[in-house]
């Protein structure tokens, strides 16, 4: 053995995910080594707190507080940035590509919002930058897309990419509850973050979705150019009307191209999608996504989103391809991210061309011409209604009207709920949600 190359790594976080990964990895380690050929050592570790207790034990002398100084050290050729954020992280990851080294991150938020910068840097100094474990956790999507399906195109992609907020919707359905109290319990269990904002208002999947939507189509999108609504405003309701129409509800991210007019959409919100489709049928915490390719058809993939071990199982392949490529045995099939070939040209759809059949929930004054009033104000913006139910509100004096559309434009649907809302007999703002029409 003393003749086998050495690889080392370096660990910067060591918090969920990097424990999961060395645990997983020094039990799989002798294996991993046979196959490439190589010795793979675990050399450094940064966090935070040195003190702090850990649920897997690693000797002291390996721990350092300086994650800069763990990412440039010369001895180690693979740095796993899992720290989360983009301050840190990002110097950390770039100064490490710098020096020609291979990143692995599972940070969905710096790639969204670095991401260009990220890999031109890697590019230009001849290194890689790995991230399994930023999409959809143990679940394999970034290799499908990249390599497994890589000779095809992409007309949509979408599915559930946040395990909390399907944790919560599956909740409201099954047990008749409202968002606040799951979204406790989910809090209580550990499904959800102190600070729910970035779940579930839908950011964190935009985050994934971007990434998803570069790999894809070879173009960066920013949350801020997307349609990104979230789960807060769904009720127990929703869910019950939603069954009457034959659909359940997810938190999607739905990336579409038009090839015929080379535009692409990118958006996250709640969907009713059809009983009978498979993802409306991923329950808990798991994560699922549907991709359609022109060669191929259409092939999904269910798991687990999120949690230490699929983490660690998507961070630990990564560090096997690294190194697989520091040996030069993989670089002939994995291509680097980075030449993905500019297969863009593509723009993005404005909101008149994003097209999509609506559900659309009203609080109503219970008096009559109300609902001539809101099919006035739909007929105005050319939205043409589907089906009508009406049902006691939760209010007194109210009722609940659910509409559902045809195929309407996103730019109409938005001018229409300004419009309604402004009308005296609607009494909340109207809740809106999406019809997700796949054909699959
Ligand atoms: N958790 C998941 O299920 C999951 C799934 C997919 C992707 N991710 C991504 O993986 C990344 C890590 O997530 P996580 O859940 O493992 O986070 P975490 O449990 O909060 O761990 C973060 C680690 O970074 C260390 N750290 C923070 N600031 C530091 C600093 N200034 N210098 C050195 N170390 C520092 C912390 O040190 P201390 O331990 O001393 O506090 C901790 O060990 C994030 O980008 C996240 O989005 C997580």
């Amino acid at each position: 053995m003393s003749q086998t190359p050495v690889i080392r790594i370096g660990l910067c976080g060591f918090g969920t995910v990097g424990q999961g990964v060395w645990k997983h990895f020094t039990r799989s380690r002798t294996e991993l080594e046979n196959r490439l050929g190589v010795r793979l050592e675990l050399h450094r570790v940064a966090v935070r707190k040195l003190r702090k207790a850990r649920s897997v034990r690693i000797p002291a002398a390996r721990l350092t507080v300086d994650a800069l100084a763990v990412a440039t050290d010369p001895s180690i050729q693979i740095v796993c940035e899992l720290i989360g954020g983009t301050g840190l992280a990002r110097e950390l990851t770039l100064a490490a590509l710098r020096l020609g080294k291979s990143v692995v991150s599972a940070n969905k938020a710096l790639i969204c919002a670095h991401g260009a910068e990220i890999f031109a840097t890697a590019h230009r100094h001849g290194g890689h930058f790995l991230f399994e474990a930023s999409v959809a956790g143990g679940i394999p999507i970034i290799k499908a897309l990249r390599e497994g399906l890589v000779a095809n195109r992409f007309p949509h992609i979408y599915g559930i990419l946040n395990g909390t907020c399907n944790y919560i919707l599956t909740q409201m359905e099954e047990q008749d509850a409202p968002y606040k109290s799951v979204l406790a319990e989910a809090k209580r269990m550990g499904y959800a973050e102190a600070d729910e904002a970035l779940d579930v208002q839908g950011w964190d999947t935009a985050h994934k979705a971007s990434v998803l939507a570069w790999l894809a189509h070879g173009v960066w999108v920013k949350p801020a150019q997307m349609v990104v609504e979230g789960i807060d405003r769904i009720t127990p309701a929703d869910f019950k009307n939603a069954a009457v129409l034959g659909y359940g509800i997810k938190l999607l991210a739905v990336i579409a191209r038009d090839f015929s007019s080379d535009e692409l959409s990118v958006r996250v919100h709640p969907t009713l999608l059809p009983v009978g489709n498979v993802i409306a049928n991923v329950s808990g915490v798991f994560n699922a996504i549907s991709v359609t390719g022109d060669v191929v058809g259409t092939t999904l993939y269910i798991g687990r989103g999120a949690g230490q071990d699929a983490t660690a199982s998507a961070v630990i392949s990564d560090i096997v391809d690294a190194a697989a490529l520091l040996r030069g045995g993989k670089s002939a099939y994995q291509p680097a991210a980075e030449t993905l070939p500019a297969r863009n040209g593509c723009r993005l759809a404005p909101p008149e061309h994003i097209k999509c059949r609506y559900y659309l929930r009203l609080t109503v004054r219970d008096q009559p011409g109300v609902l001539a009033r809101v099919a006035s104000v739909m007929a105005r913006h050319h939205i043409s209604i589907a089906s009508v139910i009406q049902n006691p509100a939760e209010v007194a004096d109210a009722a609940s009207l659910v509409l559902t559309t045809h195929q309407s434009h996103e730019r109409a649907m938005r001018s229409t709920l300004r419009d309604l809302a402004r009308l005296a007999s609607v009494l909340e703002r109207p809740v809106l949600l999406r019809i997700g029409d796949f054909n699959d």
